[in-house]
């Protein structure tokens, strides 16, 4: 009963497990099942031309004066964690998404924040983040899930809608670091994985000890990259607007590492350690990577190369 419970909230809360097509049997792990079939076993978007991730090559990138800061709002409340579950895919910790909003950053309105879950490979040393840079992995990729006021913070409203802007996603990478107990949020959110060490489990403890902000610290929020993909597990809906923020996030290999040695993949056979959960970049195809305008990487705005323009044909000039 409780795990039909929990099994029920998790497919609620968590829809890129059980989304559009509820009958697929989708995993990281096994080869009948893992993300080089799902164009197969799940075709209806997984086989897109939109898919995420993808590798981003920053010399392709483009310029994009559009991509203001974020308004983040609530990120630093403590009170915005209702829970930790083993999604058996993932660890996914729901949000309060009444008091958890992502504007700005060019996204198209409010966005009500409902969960982050987590993608990693086996220990600090294989990598197991989702998008790449320039073909480089990093440890792990924390995704927090946003989805337009419009949908009342109904994901599956905003699937069933077919809305390429329906969702956002902010992406941080995880990267590993010999400094000790960095950081403490880390620490504690670790802690918890014991409590859910099966798929199905959850619990409540984590109120009142984390912010979001705790768990993104050190990273500049005004310097990311843009892109219009997909969800990263079945059904793969091209529903969602991605940010992938440059700074990765420094934690300790120690509790980078607690994620592969204890939480387990939902498997009805056998107990396999959740390792690897993250699926392998997709082709850009036609879109394009934006970010913000910097002098050394991306054209100078209209105004710049006119003044520039100016200052070239009177020095030409004056010659
Ligand atoms: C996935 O399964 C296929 C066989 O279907 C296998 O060739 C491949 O190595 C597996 N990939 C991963 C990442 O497990
Ligand atoms: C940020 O969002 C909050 C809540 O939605 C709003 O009250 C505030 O005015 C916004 N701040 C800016 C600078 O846009
Ligand atoms: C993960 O790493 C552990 C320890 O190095 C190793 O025993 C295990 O086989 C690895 N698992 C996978 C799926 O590669
Ligand atoms: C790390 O944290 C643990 C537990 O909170 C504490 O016992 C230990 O002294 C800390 N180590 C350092 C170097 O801060
Ligand atoms: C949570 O935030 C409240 C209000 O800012 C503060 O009083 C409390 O000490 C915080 N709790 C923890 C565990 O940091
Ligand atoms: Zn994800």
């Amino acid at each position: 009963m409780i795990v039909l419970l929990v099994t029920c909230l998790v497919a609620f809360l968590w829809p890129t497990v059980h989304s559009a097509d509820a009958s697929v049997e989708w995993c990281y792990h096994k080869p009948a099942c893992n993300f080089t079939t799902w164009p197969k076993i799940a075709s209806q978007y997984c086989n897109g031309i939109k898919q995420s991730p993808i590798n981003i090559v920053t010399a392709s990138v483009q310029g994009n004066p559009s991509l203001t800061s974020f308004n983040l709002t609530a990120f630093d409340d403590n009170s915005t964690f209702l829970s930790i579950v083993n999604s058996g895919d993932s660890v996914v910790v729901t949000l309060d998404d009444e008091k958890i909003k992502v504007q700005g950053g060019d996204l198209p309105g409010v966005y009500n924040t409902k969960q982050f879950h987590l993608h990693w490979g086996n220990g600090s040393s294989s990598s197991g983040s989702e998008h790449t840079v320039d073909g480089k992995q990093y440890p792990m990729e924390l995704h927090i899930v946003s989805v337009h006021s419009k949908y009342h913070g109904s994901v599956s409203a905003a699937l069933a809608a077919k809305d390429s802007t329906g969702l956002a996603v902010l992406g941080f990478f995880i990267e590993g670091t010999n400094e000790v107990n960095k950081t403490k949020s880390w620490d504690i959110l670790t802690s918890y994985l014991t409590e859910i060490r099966n798929s199905g489990d959850q619990t409540s403890d984590i109120m009142n000890q984390i912010t979001l902000n705790s768990l993104i610290e050190g990273v500049d929020r005004t310097k990311y990259y843009r892109y219009q993909g997909s969800l990263t597990t079945p059904s793969c809906n091209e529903a969602v607007i991605w940010t992938v923020f440059k700074e990765p996030v420094k934690v300790s290999h120690d509790f980078i590492n607690r994620f592969s040695t204890t939480v387990l993949f939902k498997d009805a056979s056998t107990s396999v350690l959740n390792t690897n959960n993250f699926r392998g970049v997709q082709p850009l195809n036609s879109r394009v990577v934006t970010s913000q305008v910097t002098v050394a990487s991306a054209a100078p705005s209209s105004s710049t190369s006119s003044v520039i323009t100016v200052l070239l044909l009177s020095s030409l000039y004056w010659l």
